[in-house]
């Protein structure tokens, strides 16, 4: 599309990479205590901008439950007939650390030809940037934008929600909008739009087990305790059967069966997704379920995964412990109609239905999650969006069923009548990981696809 907010972001798309890196720069790890204030910077910063770019108004929002601020900033100026789009990202970001892997400091980011380095950059704050400075580009001209633009960010998306939780079960009415639009998440590769229709959910847990009161000598009291190291390590080894099926009764009873012609519908994404696994997962051979694809297994089957363990003594040389406790980190990734509590409970039965009585077992479920979506690809929203990466990319977009879950997606279905997921990472953006990137040359693109949604939504 030829519009004058095309060339404002071109004029300015300078400025628009500095601002990605002054966001970069502030090391907003929602997790970590000790960086609340930046979180609360990165959020100042936002709303500050938003005021600048002409948004009627931008306010930073807490809420009792919640640990770091919303920001929330609204332009109604296209009138009460107009469509009004609600904006979704987060701009939190994972813990990172040099020691970690990285090659160069993860909060200073890096260029080195046509990627940029850093902590942030594909998940999420290039989508931060690219719909705020979509935005301004829009509100720059003279006409300004023909859809109603409602902005919400949360700080808490890597770690729990409580805010945005909290805000919508009180305020859903300042939310009112006709389309979510879920910034977050990648397109499948730096060439290649895509569209995701499905999002799995999760939840997350933690297994508790107590063998003695105290750690004892293992060579008095081995052969003779229950170890609780190897107690947990007998426990979870029971969770997965030899093909990788998860062994819980009850976790596949709720599975809406996926027919062949959805499975049809996500195939053009398999190659990427194999590409994609050969190219960034650096594991020795595929694992998992027999009968499908890659894709299937990060999308449409649940998984269980054991996120951390420990227990005893790994420090230098021997010590010869028999430790008194051991504990475990795991979370599901759930599909539809999977029910987070349900499932929970069912891990929970099973666990202590295998714990003998020789130590003392217990699980806790932890106050985050969500349940899965499937998002239709032939919404005016999905429609009006693949038009809109067409534009700039060139290509029709895929259809995938994403691993990853963004938990107020399932929310916002309810809030809005439509939800289309729109990212502008990639997906080899080794997001969470060290060396997270992003290509610069989809940035602009990016941004120009952002402006099209906006403009072509407002025009149907
Ligand atoms: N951006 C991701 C979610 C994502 C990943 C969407 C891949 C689509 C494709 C998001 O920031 C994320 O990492 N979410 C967490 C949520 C969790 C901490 C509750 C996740 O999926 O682990
Ligand atoms: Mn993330």
């Amino acid at each position: 599309m030829t519009h004058a907010a095309h060339a404002y972001a071109k004029q300015h798309s300078d400025r628009f990479l500095e601002d990605l890196k002054h966001l970069i720069r502030i090391p907003s790890i929602s997790t970590m205590p000790k960086h609340a204030d930046d979180v609360r910077k990165a959020a100042n910063w936002i709303r500050d901008e938003m005021e600048k770019i002409g948004m009627e108004t931008a306010e930073l929002i807490d809420m009792p439950e919640g640990r770091h601020p919303l920001v929330f900033g609204t332009w109604m100026g296209a009138g009460p007939d107009a469509p009004t789009v609600l904006v979704y990202c987060h701009y939190d970001v994972q813990p990172a650390e040099l020691e970690d892997g990285w090659d160069t400091e993860p909060f200073e980011p890096t260029v080195k030809g046509d990627i940029l380095y850093a902590r942030g950059a594909t998940d999420s704050k290039v989508n931060v940037i690219t719909q705020l400075r979509a935005i301004e580009s829009i509100l720059a001209t003279p006409e300004k934008s023909p859809v109603n633009i409602k902005f919400i960010l949360e700080g808490e998306e890597e770690s729990g929600s409580e805010t945005i939780n909290a805000f919508v079960a009180k305020h859903r009415d300042r939310l009112t909008a006709d389309v979510s639009v879920i910034s977050d998440g990648p397109i499948i590769a730096p060439d290649q739009p895509s569209m995701v229709i499905g999002l799995r959910g999760i939840i997350g847990m933690e297994i508790h087990v107590q063998g003695p009161v105290r750690d004892l000598h293992s060579g008095h009291f081995g052969g003779n305790v229950h170890n609780p190291v190897q107690a947990i390590t007998e426990i979870l080894a029971q969770l997965h059967d030899e093909n990788g099926t998860v062994t819980v009764p009850g976790f596949y009873d709720d599975l809406i069966p996926v027919s062949a012609a959805e499975r049809e519908a996500i195939a053009g994404a398999d190659k990427y997704y194999e590409e994609n696994w050969h190219k960034t997962a650096g594991a020795p051979k595929v694992w998992g379920e027999a009968g499908y694809t890659i894709q299937e297994k990060a999308g449409i089957r649940p998984t269980l995964e054991l996120n951390g363990i420990w227990g005893g003594y790994s420090g230098p040389g021997v010590k010869t412990v028999l430790p008194a406790k051991a504990g475990a980190k795991i979370t599901c990734r759930l599909v539809p109609d999977q029910d987070p509590t349900k499932i929970f409970e069912a891990i929970q039965k099973h666990i202590l239905n295998l714990a003998p009585d020789t130590i003392k077992v217990e699980m806790f479920m932890q106050d985050m999650g969500a349940p899965a979506i499937r998002i239709p690809h032939d919404s005016k929203a999905a429609q009006t969006a693949n038009q809109a990466y067409f534009n700039h990319w060139g290509k029709q977009a895929v259809m995938e069923v994403a691993g990853g879950s963004v938990p107020i997606t399932s929310t916002f279905a309810t809030v809005t009548d439509e939800v289309v997921l729109m990212g502008y990472s990639h997906k080899g953006g080794l997001a969470h990981g060290p060396n997270e990137n992003i290509y610069l040359s989809m940035f602009d693109k990016g941004i120009g696809t952002a402006i099209d949604f906006l403009l072509l939504y407002g025009q149907s």
